[in-house]
């Protein structure tokens, strides 16, 4: 597998040329405290290449405008933007219609979503959610707040020490109660990559919906949803260089249409009286009032940016750089790095016996590296591993060996003083 990696990074070297990339995301020329920007804080939001920035402000320069709302020029030119850009992303995931993406404000917003409208109408007293021990708070706690309504009841599918899924609990769990299952595809905090098809197969053999928590995924790995045939998938644009404020809901229209609204407002409706209102048809039934139309052309910068590079190459990229930093950190005393699955994604958590994660993010951070340190939103995974928190170097297809070796340097530099 190492060796697969190392042949492909030399076969694709003609075409990706790193040095030249990182010339198009301004910020990542900046110093921090004097040092050059390391930034391995990639799961948290990444940075964004000039193209994003520049159609941002244009949009406000020269576009300016309500969509859906007017007959003038502006309105037009804007409506057409954001409506293509629905099919953009409709390509970059290879949904069947157009109308199955909905605009959110992010993957929290989209998994809100379907826990609210698709709760309301199919959870009862009883029912059973099932998600698994390496979620986000954003897919338990939306799950436990209409289970708390419904009086239905979230299950949990355990994880090994390594960090990955035991799919024989999985299988044991799901039954005629299941109404829905919610898993992540990449863990933010283990980097664990699931195995979602084989898990949609099961669930689909139990007449079972999935939700797919993309949000750590789409921007480094394909994603085919017809292939992968999952009912629901929830990302968000600042996590694929696109800005904050903006995400996507894909949706199975057959599940759409017979979901209630989320919100109520502008742009929902077909009519509105006082005694009824009739709803607008999907995906507008999910997007009430005005929306970030800035962030939607934001977005849709980011996925054609995205695909000019192409998803293999970053994908091997940063498999690169994960193998080089996991190798390069092996020889530190005392660090023990929690989610060590066979199938991972570019993140490295750690810890330390005697080093706090906070004391390490704070001395990284004066030779200038980004890192998270914390529980990463996924307090049941440091419970599951008895930690308060962890480091996390998270990475992107701009990242270099080179930063790995600053990272690394500046680490043993802080094992050397706490040790
Ligand atoms: N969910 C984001 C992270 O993992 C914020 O850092």
């Amino acid at each position: 597998m190492n060796k697969d990696i190392d042949m492909l990074e030399t076969a694709m070297k003609a075409d990706f040329d790193v040095y030249k990339i990182r010339e198009d995301f301004p910020i990542l020329s900046r110093n921090i405290r004097e040092k050059p920007l390391v930034y391995f804080d990639n799961a948290a939001t990444t940075q964004k290449p000039k193209v994003v920035i520049d159609a941002i402000s244009n949009y406000y320069n020269n576009l300016n405008s309500n969509v859906h709302r007017g007959v003038h020029f502006l309105s037009e030119a804007a409506t057409k933007e954001y409506e293509d850009i629905r099919k953009l992303v409709q390509s970059y995931i290879n949904a069947r219609f157009k109308e199955e993406i909905i605009y959110t404000r992010g993957t929290t917003e989209s998994i809100n979503l379907v826990a609210s409208t698709f709760g309301r109408a199919n959870l009862k007293e009883g029912d059973e959610v099932l998600i698994t021990g390496m979620e986000h708070h954003s897919n338990i706690v939306p799950w436990q707040l209409i289970c708390e309504g419904k009086n239905a009841k979230l299950k949990v599918v355990p994880i090994t020490d390594e960090g990955e899924l035991i799919m024989s609990e999985f299988e044991n769990l799901i039954n005629e109660k299941t109404k829905i299952v919610s898993v992540v595809h990449i863990s933010n905090s283990l980097g664990t990559i699931n195995p979602i098809k084989n898990i949609i197969q099961i669930a689909h053999k139990h007449n079972v919906p999935v939700l797919i928590d993309g949000a750590q995924s789409v921007q480094h790995t394909e994603i085919d949803v017809q292939d992968l045939d999952c009912d629901f998938l929830a990302f968000s644009g600042h996590k694929m260089y696109g800005p904050t404020g903006i995400g996507i809901l894909y949706g199975k229209k057959e599940f759409l249409e017979k979901m209630p609204p989320y919100q109520g407002g502008g742009d929902m409706i077909r009519s509105v009286t006082f005694e009824k209102t009739l709803f607008n048809d999907v995906p507008y039934k999910f997007e009430a009032g005005t929306p970030d139309i800035a962030g939607v052309i934001g977005l849709g910068e980011a996925i054609k940016y995205i695909r000019s590079i192409g998803i293999e190459a970053i994908k091997t990229h940063e498999a690169g750089i994960l193998k080089y930093a996991t190798e390069a950190v092996s020889d530190i005393e005392g660090l023990r790095i929690i989610g060590t699955a066979k199938e991972k994604s570019g993140i490295l958590s750690f810890v330390f016996e005697n080093i706090h994660p906070h004391d390490i993010g704070t001395f990284l951070d004066r030779d200038g590296v980004a890192i998270r340190t914390g529980h990463h939103c996924t307090e049941p995974v440091m419970r599951r591993y008895n930690v308060p928190a962890t480091s996390r170097a998270s990475f992107a297809f701009y990242n270099l060996k080179e930063e790995v070796d600053v990272f690394v340097k500046s680490l043993k530099k802080v094992v050397k003083m706490f040790g």
